[in-house]
């Protein structure tokens, strides 16, 4: 496989991405945020693009910076943020890719002023974001959904339960059982799950799990 294929098998297809992780503000200067670097959604795309699609990427703050025509990136900052703007296209689009690392909670409320230390302990309630991904499933037209998912324990079984769940066609289980695997490398170690199974791959560079991802979309939307 050719990972800077020039085939056009995406032309004509709109394809929604998000990325990176989400900032959720405590004060004016804090914020709950995670490790995620953006790399693995940009990645895909930019493979998206390169095969003809039109792609929608909907980014948290990451340093990372694209320049393909056909991509549109849409850079956010919190999970709420990133809700509003992938439902003003989810309708819309062909193929939805979610490997933003969005932040399960939010600080309940937002400090006005930058908060000062206390001689005691400071406690910050969260409450829940809303699951993008999940609320993606529940409205899909004919959209074919991938979700990602990293687990330290039962990998498989719960991956397995947010492609139920989740009402996904695939999910990609990240491997951290790797030195060379996840947040900030290069370089994954994944194993794609639907509905027929079970697909494991070796490390690989994220350009080149990007174009495995899309080979098996593509691959999907013919059934
Ligand atoms: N996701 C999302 N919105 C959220 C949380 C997760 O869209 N608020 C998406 C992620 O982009 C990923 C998938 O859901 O594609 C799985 O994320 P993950 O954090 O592994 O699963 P959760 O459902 O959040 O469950 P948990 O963190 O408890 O394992
Ligand atoms: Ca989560």
């Amino acid at each position: 496989l050719n990972i800077y294929s020039d085939s056009q098998s995406f032309a004509g297809k709109t394809v929604l991405i998000t990325a990176g992780p989400t900032y959720e503000a405590i004060d004016p200067v804090r914020f709950i945020g995670n490790h995620s670097s953006g790399k693995m959604g940009f990645a895909i795309a930019e493979a998206a693009a390169a095969r003809g699609a039109q792609v929608i990427l909907i980014s948290g703050p990451t340093s990372l910076q694209t320049g393909h025509e056909r991509i549109q990136l849409i850079r956010i900052t919190s999970a709420q943020e990133m809700y509003d703007q992938v439902f003003r296209f989810y309708d819309t689009v062909d193929v939805a890719i979610a490997s933003a690392a969005v932040a399960d909670y939010a600080p309940a409320n937002v400090a006005a002023q930058k908060i000062k230390k206390s001689d005691s302990h400071l406690t910050i309630e969260l409450i829940k974001n809303p699951d993008i991904l999940a609320e993606m499933g529940l409205r899909k037209n004919n959209q074919f959904l991938v979700g990602f998912a990293l687990e330290t324990e039962n990998e498989e079984e719960n991956a397995r339960g947010k492609l139920e769940r989740k009402n996904l066609d695939m999910i990609v289980l990240n491997s951290l059982s790797d030195a060379g695997a996840g947040f900030g490398k290069d370089t994954n170690l994944v194993k794609f799950i639907t509905s027929d199974g079970i697909t494991e791959f070796g490390l690989k560079s994220k350009q080149a799990v990007a174009a495995d991802i899309l080979e098996f979309v593509q691959q999907g939307t013919l059934k």
